[in-house]
C-alpha cells in the first residue's frame, strides 16, 4: 500500500451451511447487491440471542458468494488500531505492519464479519466510520496510509442482544443498517440443524433435544441451537462410554451439565405438564369415544335409516 509493506491475515475456514430462513438470508444477499453503477453494498447488523446462528448466517453467505471469508472478533479490549494496522516489531528491529482482517479482505475484495461488534469501546468503532458509509475507506494512523475497499468487498456486523460492554454510538448505529433480526427456530428448521451438525444422533434423542429447546424458546429462555448441539454431543459421548444406560438418563444429565439445574428441573416441570395435558385430552378421548355413544338408546347399534 503505496510505499508500505502490509503483512495481511489468513481467511477462515468454516464449511458451514445456513439450514432454515431463506429469508433471512435473502436479506442478507440483497443487503450485498450493488444494483446500479452508483450503488454501494450495505453492511447490516446481526442481531439476536446468542447462539441462535448470526455468525452462521454471515459465514453461510460468504461461502454463497464464493468468496473468502474473513472474521474480526471484537473485545472490550480491542484498540483501533488492532481493527486497521497494528506495528510489531521484527527480531531485526524493523517495524512490520500486519493488516487486520477487516483491511485484509477490503484489499482483496473479500467478506468480513465483525463478530459480536457491539462489545467494542466508541473509540474503536470511530476508526471504522468512513469504512461504514459511501467512503469504503479506513486510515492508518500508525502505518501512514489510506486504504480504499476493493469493489468486491462486503461486511456485516454481528451484535450478541446480552453482551453489550459499551454503548454503539448513534452515529455507527445509523451506518451499520439494516437490522436483520435473528430469532429462535420453527421446530422442524431446528430439528433440521440439530441432524445437520450432529447426523449420526438417533431420531429419539433429536426428538428429546429438539422438544427441549422448543420448549424453552415459548417460555422465553434463553436455550440456544447451540446448547442443543452441546447436549446432543454430551449424550452420545455418556451413552458411548456407558452403553447400558437408557437414551432418557443421558439426556437428563447431559441438559443438567450443559444449562444447569435450573434447566433440568425445567425439563421435568415441563414434561409433567405435557403428560398432565395429554392425560385430560386422553380422558377426553374417552369421553367422545365412549361406546354408549356410538350404541343407540337401548344399547344397540344404531339402524342405517335413523
Ligand atoms: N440456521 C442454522 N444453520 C446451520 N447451523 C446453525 C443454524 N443456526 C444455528 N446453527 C449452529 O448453532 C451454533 C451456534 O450458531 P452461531 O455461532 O452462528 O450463533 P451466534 O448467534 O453467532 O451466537 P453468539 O451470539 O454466541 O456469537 C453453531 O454450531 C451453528 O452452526
Ligand atoms: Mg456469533
Amino acid at each position: 500500500m503505496g510505499d508500505v509493506e502490509l503483512i495481511l491475515s489468513h481467511p477462515v475456514d468454516l464449511a458451514v451451511d445456513w439450514i432454515g430462513s431463506e429469508e433471512l438470508m435473502g436479506q442478507l444477499q440483497a443487503c450485498w447487491l450493488v444494483v446500479e453503477p452508483g450503488d454501494v453494498p450495505l453492511c447490516p447488523r446481526i442481531v439476536g440471542r446468542p447462539g441462535v446462528g448470526k455468525t452462521t448466517l454471515a459465514a453461510a453467505a460468504a461461502r454463497r458468494l464464493g468468496k473468502p471469508l474473513y472474521i474480526h472478533q471484537c473485545t472490550m479490549d480491542t484498540r483501533p488500531e488492532d481493527l486497521v494496522v497494528t506495528p510489531v516489531l521484527s527480531r531485526g528491529g524493523a517495524v512490520r505492519y500486519h493488516a487486520s482482517p477487516i483491511v485484509t479482505a477490503m484489499i482483496e475484495g473479500a467478506v468480513v464479519v465483525l463478530d459480536e461488534a457491539n462489545r467494542m469501546s466508541e473509540k474503536s468503532w470511530a476508526s471504522l466510520a468512513p469504512l461504514l458509509d459511501h467512503r469504503r475507506y479506513v486510515e492508518s494512523i500508525v502505518a501512514g496510509v489510506q486504504v480504499p475497499a476493493h469493489e468486491d468487498f462486503r461486511c456485516t456486523v454481528t451484535m450478541n442482544d446480552d453482551a453489550s460492554t459499551y454503548e454503539v454510538p448513534d452515529y455507527i448505529m445509523s451506518r451499520i443498517q439494516p437490522m436483520i433480526e435473528v430469532g429462535f427456530p420453527e421446530r422442524e428448521e431446528e430439528l433440521q440443524i440439530l441432524k445437520y451438525h450432529v447426523d449420526f444422533a438417533p431420531e429419539v434423542l433429536l426428538g428429546l433435544t429438539v422438544d427441549f429447546l422448543q420448549g424453552g424458546h415459548q417460555n422465553d429462555l434463553d436455550y440456544s441451537t447451540r446448547d442443543g448441539i452441546h447436549i446432543l454431543r454430551f449424550a452420545l459421548k455418556l451413552r458411548a462410554s456407558q452403553p447400558e444406560r437408557p437414551l432418557e438418563d443421558v439426556f437428563d444429565q447431559a441438559v443438567r451439565q450443559v444449562l444447569g439445574p435450573d434447566a433440568f428441573e425445567f425439563d421435568q416441570k415441563r414434561l409433567e405438564k405435557n403428560l398432565h395435558q395429554f392425560q385430560i385430552l386422553d380422558g377426553f378421548q374417552d369421553f367422545f369415544t365412549n361406546e354408549e355413544d356410538l350404541l343407540g338408546d337401548e344399547g344397540e347399534l344404531p339402524d342405517e335409516d335413523d
